[in-house]
């Protein structure tokens, strides 16, 4: 199955024709895998290719980060949701009794829902790009609900999933939640308005320590997200640090 088929849209790639053939080769030896399920979830790594064990250390990176730092993580733009599911276990092994490092992602789980002028479509990029299957919050609900109950301080949820556009749902959430801290904040929508909607809705919830990851930083392709930050923390006394794994992705440290 390939997701242009199914969802209407192609993964974005840098690889060139004779890579693409390649990959074929792993999804077939993927889907012919002489290995039972139980054996398969232990051994997923088989499958990984660099990149995607990249995107991994990079988000262990941005959690190593936040170690002294109290407060929560949020995720703007969690498609299928593979990074709540990777903080919510890298909490487990980091700091097991730490029941406030509660992880929040927000998604429309229909893709985009707008491109204004300010940004360029692609592939990707374009209205109900990046779509998850239906009725998809409520399966990664019950999946973060796996981890969270495998895991230490089971009896406590420490996540939530909002669904609908940020530049409605951000504003909102943080409006009612205004005691909360953050940690970590990431940034993974590419677009202007949704990225400055939710930088300013966080804005007056970061302290000293908090630390953004943002995909999109000085990327050519997509200056919506640098804009919007830019815009968003003119005044504000920040530190700069790339990715050593993801080495285009960026990570701000508010003094
Ligand atoms: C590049 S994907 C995120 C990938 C994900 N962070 C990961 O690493 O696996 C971008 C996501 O942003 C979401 N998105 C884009 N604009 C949005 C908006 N205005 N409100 C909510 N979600 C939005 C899309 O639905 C999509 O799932």
């Amino acid at each position: 199955m390939s997701s242009e088929q199914d969802f209407g849209y192609k993964m974005e790639t840098k690889a060139t024709e004779q890579q693409i053939a390649h990959r074929e080769l792993l999804y077939r030896l993927f889907r012919d895998r002489p290995i039972p399920d139980d054996q398969l979830l232990i051994c997923l790594g088989l499958f990984m290719r660099s990149s995607a064990l990249a995107k991994i250390l990079f988000v262990n990176e941005a959690y190593q980060l936040i170690l002294d730092q109290p407060g929560i993580i949020v995720e703007f733009g969690t498609w299928w949701g593979q990074n709540l599911v990777l903080f919510e276990n890298l909490r487990a092994i980091y700091e097991p009794f730490n029941q406030s490092r509660r992880v929040v992602g927000f998604d429309t789980f229909e893709g985009y829902p707008a491109i204004s002028e300010k940004d360029r479509p692609s592939d990707t990029i374009k209205i109900g790009g990046y779509k998850v299957a239906a009725n998809y919050r409520e399966y990664l609900e019950s999946l973060i609900d796996y981890h969270e109950k495998n895991n230490v301080l089971a009896a406590i949820k420490k996540h939530e999933v909002v669904q609908g556009d940020v530049t409605k749902t951000a504003p909102a959430y943080f409006s009612k939640n205004e005691d909360v801290v953050i940690a970590l904040a990431y940034f993974d929508m590419a677009l202007y308005e949704p990225s400055k909607a939710a930088l300013e809705a966080i804005k007056p919830h970061l302290v000293p320590g908090s630390v953004l990851m943002l995909d999109e930083f000085n990327n050519r392709d997509y200056p919506g997200e640098t804009r919007a930050f830019k815009e968003t923390f003119k005044g504000v006394s920040y530190r700069v640090k790339k990715s050593r794994f993801m080495t285009d992705r960026t990570f701000i440290i508010v003094d």
